[in-house]
C-alpha cells in the first residue's frame, strides 16, 4: 500500500492507473469492521482502492470532540494493507484548506441537510460535503463507498454527486452491528463497560418501533414518543427520534411506503445515532 500526504503526488500516482477502476474509502481513521465492509466491497468491484484518513475540522461544531477524536494511525494502516488498500491517502488541514479555512469554498446541500442531524449539529453537513467534494475532485474514483450507519450522510452524498454530476457511483454499505445489534463506531470507545451495556437498547427501540409499523400502526407522532419514553426509560438522553420518508427525510406521510427510523441519543457524553429502513 502506497501512501500520500500530498495532492500532486497521489493524483499523480492514480493517473498511472490507465483504465483499472478506482474505488474510494474515505474515513477519518480508527478503522473498525464497519470500515473494513467498505473497503471490502471496494476490493470486490474495482480493480484498486483507494482509502483516506482525514479527522475533518470542518464538520465538527465547537464543544465537539474534534481534539478527542480516536486517532489510531499505526493499526489503521496495518488494517487497511491487510484489506489489499492499494493506496492511502493521509493530508494534512492545511494541505486540504490552505492556511485559511475560514475563507474556503463550502458546499451546501439544503433541504437534506436540515433535518435531524443536520438540526442537531448546525454546519456539520456542509463540513461533510465540502470534504467529500474536495476528496473526490482529489481522487476521482469511479465508485465511493460509504457506510448506512450515516444515512442522512448517505443521501447528502448521493444528492451532491448526483447535482454535481460527479462521474462517481455512491454505494451504502449495511451497518455493521455487535452481537447486541450496537452499531459499530468509532464513538463507542468513549463508553464505559455499563454504558455498552445499555447502548443496545437504541437498535432494539429502532425494531420494536419497525415491527409495530409494519403491523400497521399508522400513528406516527405516538410511535415516536413511545420510542423517546423507552429510550429515557434506559437511561438515555433523546437528540431526536424520528419517522422520516427513507428518499427526502422528510416527516413520514400515510402514504408513503419507504421509510426510515433514525435515531440519536446521548449515553452520558457520548452521542450514539443509529437508523433502521422499514419498506410497507
Ligand atoms: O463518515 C465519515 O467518517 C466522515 O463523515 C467522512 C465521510 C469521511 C467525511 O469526513
Amino acid at each position: 500500500m502506497q501512501e500520500f500526504s500530498s495532492i500532486t503526488t497521489l493524483r499523480a500516482s492514480l493517473r498511472e492507473r490507465g483504465t483499472r477502476t478506482l474505488g474510494f474509502v474515505p474515513t477519518m481513521g480508527n478503522l473498525h469492521a464497519g470500515h473494513l465492509a467498505l473497503v471490502a466491497e471496494a476490493k470486490r468491484r474495482n480493480a484498486l482502492v483507494a482509502a483516506s484518513i482525514f479527522v475533518n475540522p470542518l464538520q465538527f461544531g465547537p464543544g465537539e470532540d474534534l481534539d478527542a477524536y480516536p486517532r489510531t494511525l499505526e493499526a489503521d494502516r496495518k488494517a487497511l494493507q491487510a484489506a489489499g488498500c492499494d493506496a492511502l491517502f493521509l493530508p494534512s488541514a492545511e494541505e486540504l484548506y490552505g492556511a485559511t479555512p475560514d475563507t474556503c469554498t463550502r458546499v451546501h446541500v439544503p433541504e437534506l441537510g436540515t433535518h435531524f442531524c443536520g438540526a442537531s449539529r448546525p454546519g456539520h453537513f456542509d463540513g461533510v460535503a465540502t470534504v467529500v467534494t474536495k476528496l473526490f475532485n482529489i481522487v476521482q474514483p469511479d465508485d465511493a463507498y460509504f457506510g448506512l450507519k450515516d444515512y442522512q450522510q448517505y443521501l447528502i452524498i448521493r444528492k451532491l454527486t448526483a447535482d454535481l454530476a460527479l462521474p462517481i457511483e455512491i454505494h451504502g454499505i449495511a451497518t455493521q452491528r455487535e452481537d447486541s445489534g450496537l452499531a459499530l463506531s468509532s464513538r463507542n470507545g468513549y463508553l464505559s463497560s455499563q454504558e455498552k451495556a445499555v447502548a443496545p437498547v437504541l437498535y432494539a427501540t429502532l425494531k420494536q418501533l419497525a415491527r409495530k409499523l409494519e403491523a400497521g400502526v399508522k400513528d406516527f407522532a405516538s410511535l415516536e414518543e413511545e420510542a423517546r419514553a423507552a429510550l429515557e426509560a434506559a437511561g438515555l438522553r433523546t437528540d431526536y427520534f424520528g419517522i422520516a420518508n427513507a428518499h427526502t427525510l422528510a416527516p413520514a406521510a400515510a402514504s408513503d411506503r419507504e421509510l426510515v427510523l433514525v435515531a440519536a441519543a446521548f449515553l452520558g457524553t457520548t452521542r450514539l445515532i443509529d437508523n433502521l429502513r422499514v419498506s410497507l
